[in-house]
């Protein structure tokens, strides 16, 4: 395993800005005229009220009171940083996506986070870390929006809103609850995998730069003849992976993943990812003993290969127009990379861009961090789309619609979407193939004794607080069907009874697929 417990650092501080010497430019309003005063209201006199013809301070008061947008629903705190993707090898054969050209150079914007708490909240918090990258490629922005972990805790979008809210604060007491969320996942068995790995140390890393980024989910790859294979990415840290034990982490302080990427950022110390790609042939799909686009499951036995590059290595001159006004989304893709299958990336197309239409604005192309890089970019509107708050088009033609003899703008063979066939029924039905306890086994059994013991302790420091016997007893029987030694050290950590996990076993190998235990 590539994890490691690191030794705790010391965060480098940020250096002080230096008091500047000549002339001060002049402090203006929004409309361009100076400033008399920027400190005094202007009043009726000396014990009078403040008169509402002050426009400077109504407006000083109006732009203070719209500074905050909505935070972002999940992973509402993070950070970002600029830097370089650089492909490495030729992989026209899968796909015919412009940026992987060897050592062609791709800008990137990259977003790292945490998922469940709000935007203000501590960073040694445990939680699934985000390791979001926005590719300015030639031929538009690709957004790969992934985690640190390989899998996740759910396969079906339709879940996803369900088991947000439960590990939100709770909505009466305004506090998050293992009651609530583990009374979710005592129903959602597929979670094993991920909830292993997030009660593992990987759950509060050492550092953003000592972190691996997953895609987790399958995509489709198309080369330039329409033939299609599906793939998953990686991002492998040349810092290694390293986390922190809670404790190291929670003594780390508030803010330590943000200070620590800044710090390295600007001593120099440029962080640096590869690019890893496995590859699973279309006519192998069905030959796996799980589902390849389900997202609760990684593929183990399939090689990864280097494709790229990328180094991080300036941070943004404004952390509110760079990192909270950035808009990562799965459907931000290229020619050559297109969805595959999985339910959840198939949700996700939706949920991006529809979030972030509402929590930046319909206008949110037209900022820096979100705008595409692509040759046409500065000859005005890409496309028909027009209007809405906050405008900037630069619009001039009066042709705003398509096709048109006027205005006439090319649509590439090459940008059609791909052709698959498909015979199916329609239904509404769970995946065939769920071996939901044989990789978070494997995961088990390759921690060293120190990662398990520390495993057990977060897992059962939240379960322990739950409490209800069967909702304990249910989570204990997962955990104990990945690997029975797993199970007995974790029902002893929280109190429940070894004949009763067993109970819980056999009644969940009794039920048919499709059915849960009931609550
Ligand atoms: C952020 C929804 C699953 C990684 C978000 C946001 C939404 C969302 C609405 C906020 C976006 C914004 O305001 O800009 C969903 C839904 C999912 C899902 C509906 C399942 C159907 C996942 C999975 C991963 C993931 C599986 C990892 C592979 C991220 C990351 C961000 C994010 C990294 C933060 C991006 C940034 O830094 O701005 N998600 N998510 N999400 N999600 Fe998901």
């Amino acid at each position: 395993s590539r994890m490691q417990t690191a030794e705790r650092v010391e965060v480098v501080p940020m250096s002080v800005i230096e008091t500047p010497t000549g002339a001060a430019p002049i402090y203006r309003r929004d409309n361009g005229a100076p400033v008399g005063d920027n400190r005094n209201s202007k009043t009726a006199g000396d014990m009078g009220p403040v008169l509402l013809e002050d426009a400077h301070l109504i407006e000083k008061l109006a732009r203070f009171d719209r500074e905050r947008v909505p935070e972002r629903v999940v992973h509402a705190r993070g950070t970002g940083a600029k830097g370089m993707f650089r492909a490495t090898a030729d992989i026209s054969d899968y796909s015919m996506a412009s940026l992987f050209q060897p050592s062609k150079e791709t800008p990137v914007f990259v977003r790292f986070s945490s998922v469940i708490h709000g935007h203000l909240s501590p960073e040694y918090l445990r939680d699934p870390h985000g390791f979001a990258t926005k590719f300015y490629t030639d031929e538009g922005n690709w957004d790969l929006v992934g985690n640190n972990l390989p899998v996740f805790f759910i396969r079906d979008a339709m879940q996803f809103p369900d088991m947000v809210h439960s590990l939100k604060p709770d909505p009466v007491t305004n506090r998050q609850d293992p009651n609530r969320f583990f009374d979710f996942f005592s129903h959602v068995p597929e979670a094993t995998n991920m909830l292993t790995h997030l009660y593992t140390n990987l759950g509060t890393p050492a550092s953003y730069r000592e972190m691996d980024g997953n895609g987790v989910h399958a995509f489709r790859l198309v080369n330039d003849e329409g033939e299609q294979v599906f793939a998953k990415f990686r991002w492998i840290s040349d810092q290694g992976v390293k986390n922190y034990t809670a404790a190291q982490a929670k003594e780390a302080g508030f803010n330590y993943l943000t200070d620590d990427l800044y710090g390295a950022i600007s001593r120099g110390d440029h962080p640096s990812w590869n690019l890893m790609m496995q590859v699973l042939p279309v006519a192998e799909i069905g030959s796996l003993d799980y589902n390849p686009f389900d997202d609760t499951k990684e593929w183990l036995d399939r090689p990864w290969m280097k494709i790229g590059e990328m180094t991080l290595d300036e941070v943004p001159e404004n952390f509110f127009e760079w990192t909270e006004q950035s808009a990562f989304a799965p459907s931000n893709m290229v020619p050559g990379i297109e969805p595959s299958p999985d339910r959840m990336l198939q949700g996700r197309l939706f949920s991006y861009a529809d979030t972030q239409r509402y929590r930046v604005g319909a206008n949110l192309f037209d900022l820096e961090v979100n705008a595409p890089r692509v040759a046409e970019a500065g000859d005005g509107p890409l496309n028909n789309n027009q209007n809405g708050q906050l405008n900037r088009s630069g619009r001039e033609s009066h042709v705003n619609y398509f096709p048109s003899a006027m205005a006439p703008k090319q649509t590439p063979a090459r940008a059609r979407y791909s052709n698959y066939e498909i015979m199916a029924m329609v239904d509404q039905k769970q995946i065939e193939k769920t071996p939901d306890f044989e990789q978070p086994g494997i995961f088990w059994r390759s921690l060293s004794e120190a990662d398990k013991a520390q495993l057990i302790a977060n897992l059962s420091g939240d379960l322990g607080q739950v409490v209800s016997d069967r909702t304990r007893t249910i989570m204990v029987s997962y955990f104990y069907q990945a690997d029975p030694e797993y199970g007995t050290r974790l029902a002893g950590a929280v109190d429940v009874a070894m004949p009763d996990v067993m109970q819980a076993v056999a009644e969940f190998n009794a039920a048919a697929p499709q059915t849960f235990p009931s609550p």
